[in-house]
């Protein structure tokens, strides 16, 4: 059933014309076995009729509304896609949103479209796709390859995702975990990072909702990590963030230091340069990722928010599961980093934090936190309806964390900072 609605203060003719002239919703039919003989759909095929042209008005005869022929079906489960309307000229003038569950119809009445109408397989061919995204609402359930998900609302929660085929989830050198800064050990070799084209404002390709998360593409061979202990160079392929919920400060982020939960993180994944994905994701330290903690800035030092108000904009535009959007503004990783201190910092060698968990990363966890506006920290739950979108904490086992001489510095009372620097330097001669 196609529900057709034409753009408010347009004619038909005019609606033809624009890309989104038409809004078609296409409720599927299912030819049920049983059901009552009784009620809108036996209504509405007690009138279907082989002429041509005949009407019946309804009106006249009582009866029943649109939303009576729709029923039950979860209207919140539904794709989207832009397209055509499907009988000639096939104006391409249509977002179509297609609903998931079918209508439950009685196929003694299903059968009476064809047999009174005397009209059959009244369909068009499917068409070429060519490059258009079909995107999902967050409630539709995924297909079963992307069957997980961080609730109790799908096939596979944390605690199952070790049963996903090909799963690394139950390996002894997972991620995230608790850094314990009373056992981090000192590390001299924790130098300082080379970040090339972190400062490049057009890096963005494109940002999307992955289904779990926000997360922002970038061009391809640009950006780059080294240094900061790492062994090879790592090119930089994305980043995505973790979160809590809408309420302000609800705690969000994967890693926690002394057991303590920071409101959001932000994991920028890198690969080594020379090797493929494929290759990385089989070598332990295949992935450096760097992960930054996120809490909302005091409002007595606010600091320049315009890259993170750029880049929350685009929300709107990928509320649907799979949709993306080119980011068009200059927004730099440098401009989103702020003035964080980019030099204490913790190491460990661990996962992805996301199935298939492969444990094939070096990872940075850096000790002081970005600082973003409150409002716009809860658009990422607003928009996308994720929510408590991070794994809970894996066990350490035999690992050790290490830490640069800076950071195990910095966790002193604030107070007490210029002093300890003075010491810690003198310590280090
Ligand atoms: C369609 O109807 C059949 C027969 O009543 C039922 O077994 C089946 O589950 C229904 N399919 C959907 C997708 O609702
Ligand atoms: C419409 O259907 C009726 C009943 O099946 C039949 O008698 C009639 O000839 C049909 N009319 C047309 C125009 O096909
Ligand atoms: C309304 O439609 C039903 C089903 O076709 C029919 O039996 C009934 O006579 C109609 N009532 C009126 C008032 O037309």
């Amino acid at each position: 059933m196609h529900i057709v609605s034409v753009k408010k203060g347009l004619s038909v003719d005019e609606a033809t014309t624009q890309a989104d002239g038409f809004a078609v919703f296409g409720f599927f039919i299912n030819a049920t076995e049983d059901g009552v003989l009784s009620g809108p759909w036996y209504t509405l095929t007690a009138n279907l009729t082989n002429i041509t042209g005949s009407v019946f008005d309804f009106e006249q005869n009582n009866t029943f509304s649109i939303d009576d022929l729709i029923g039950n079906v979860d209207r919140t489960r539904f794709y989207r896609y832009y397209g055509s309307l499907t009988t000639p000229n096939c104006s391409e003038a249509v977002v179509w949103t297609i609903f998931q569950e079918p209508i439950q119809v009685p196929k003694e009445l299903t059968h009476l479209f064809s047999t009174k109408v005397e009209l059959i397989n009244t369909y068009r061919p499917t068409e070429d796709l060519n490059g258009r995204q079909v995107t999902a609402s967050p409630a539709t359930p995924l297909p079963p390859a992307h069957s997980w998900c961080y609730n109790y609302h799908c096939d596979h929660d944390p605690s199952q995702w070790f049963l996903l085929p090909e799963s690394h989830c139950d390996g002894k050198s997972q991620s995230p975990i608790n850094i314990n800064t009373r056992s981090v050990m000192p590390d001299n070799s924790l130098n300082s990072f080379t970040f090339t084209n972190f400062d490049n404002k057009q890096a963005i390709k494109y940002i999307a909702n992955t289904g779990h998360s926000v997360e922002c593409v970038l061009k391809d061979d640009l950006v780059e990590v080294s240094g900061g202990g790492l062994k090879h160079i790592y090119s930089t392929v994305q980043f995505h963030f973790h979160w809590g919920t809408e309420v302000q400060n609800s705690p969000g982020s994967e890693h926690t230091v002394d057991s303590n939960r920071y409101p959001m993180e932000m994991h920028i994944v890198s690969k080594r340069k020379n090797l493929t994905l494929d290759e990385a994701l089989k070598t332990s330290d295949g992935l450096a990722v760097l992960g930054f903690f996120i809490e909302t800035q005091p409002t007595s030092s606010p600091s320049d928010q315009t890259a993170w108000k750029k880049l929350t904009q685009y929300f709107s535009a990928i509320r649907n599961i799979r949709s993306q959007v080119e980011v068009k503004e200059d927004i730099s990783i440098n401009d989103l980093l702020g003035k964080v201190n980019r030099n204490s910092y913790y190491r460990y060698s661990g996962s992805l934090t996301t199935p298939l968990c492969k444990e094939a990363v070096v990872w940075t966890i850096f000790q002081e936190t970005i600082k973003v506006d409150g409002n716009l920290m809860t658009m990422f739950p607003k928009y996308t309806g994720f929510h408590n979108v991070y794994r809970p904490i894996q066990p350490l086992n035999a690992r050790t964390v290490y830490t640069t001489r800076s950071a195990s510095c910095i966790s002193a009372p604030v107070l007490l900072y210029p002093l300890l620097v003075c010491f810690c330097s003198y310590n280090e001669q």
